[in-house]
């Protein structure tokens, strides 16, 4: 593995943020299991975040000093943690993407598709809700809980799920999407209590979130589906073979991570729910020891 780890928790929350060094250089081409289609599906996810990572960080900035959470010390303290680490792994997947880029893979065009297209749906969406009072900070900050909903859901069940970590078959890029794994797990709750504190947990607050949920994996799976079979394509790899590693390990009932995640995101509906129900304490527990956390 390479990387150097500086932990730092001057922010005094429960949580800390690791400053990660990756080095990905030695990465080779295919680093999931030497399989072009299930490396350029994590690429593809990999291609979401920095765009996606800067919105909840921005989401959040622009409400913390609200009345309602400004003088809550607590919550401030977990706000500066957790912009903290989403800006720690923004860095990370940006180092990687262009790592990427040096194989002829052009991850930088989709992480400009993905800046396009969430400013694109965001002010859709914002203009359908306006007329019932609903903001655009109000939009933003629920599209923030609905992909941190996602992000901490197919985070949980990559750490639980066997099949998917045997496939990681290198060291740095194993190590970096279980550290990015945990952190969307320590930080699951704050963009929610910082939501539900501003906005209240009214009926209006509930339509709009799970309204956004739906709208948020509508385009997430259009998005990571195009750059998959895109990059693909360019790496003239588009066949039968790949495609049926990525249903295997993607969509198959058994085996795929985004099929074993599917109860835990429906959860998101309940009208009391709060992220902290799908409990992850010894799970979080035992992959902090496994990294050296
Ligand atoms: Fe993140
Ligand atoms: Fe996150």
């Amino acid at each position: 593995m390479n990387a150097k780890v500086n932990i730092s928790n001057r922010a005094g929350a429960s949580f800390p943020v690791r400053r990660m060094n990756f080095d990905f250089d030695q990465v080779p081409e295919y680093w999931m299991n030497g399989s072009a289609g299930l490396t350029h599906f994590m690429t593809g996810l990999s291609a979401l975040f920095p765009d996606g990572e800067k919105l909840f960080i921005d989401a959040v900035r622009a409400v913390r000093y609200y009345p309602a959470i400004k003088d809550n010390e607590e919550l401030q303290k977990e706000i500066s943690a957790f912009i903290g680490q989403e800006a720690m792994h923004t860095q990370e997947h940006v180092n990687f993407n262009a790592s990427a880029q040096k194989y002829g893979h052009d991850v930088r065009t989709l992480e400009r598709i993905t800046g396009r297209y969430i400013q694109f749906a965001l002010s859709n969406f914002s203009k359908v809700v306006k007329p019932f009072g609903m903001t655009r900070e109000m939009v933003n900050l629920t599209a923030t809980t609905a992909l941190e909903h996602f992000t901490a859901t197919i985070a949980s069940e990559l750490l639980r799920n066997p099949h998917i970590q045997d496939l990681m078959t290198d060291d740095t890029m194993s190590y970096m999407w279980f550290w990015h794994a945990v952190e969307e797990n320590e930080h699951k709750a704050v963009a929610y209590d910082v939501y539900e504190a501003v906005f209240g947990k009214g009926l209006k607050a509930y339509s709009l979130r799970t309204s956004a949920l739906v709208f948020a994996m509508a385009l997430i799976f259009i998005l990571q589906s195009y750059f998959t079979l895109r990059l693909l394509q360019q790496d003239k790899k588009l066949n039968f073979k790949e495609l049926a590693m990525i249903y295997k390990y993607g969509y198959s009932p058994s085996k795929g991570i985004i099929t074993g995640m599917a109860g835990e995101m429906l959860a998101y509906f309940k009208p009391g729910f709060h992220p902290n129900d799908l409990d992850t304490v010894q799970l979080l527990k035992d992959w902090k020891a496994k990294l050296g956390f």
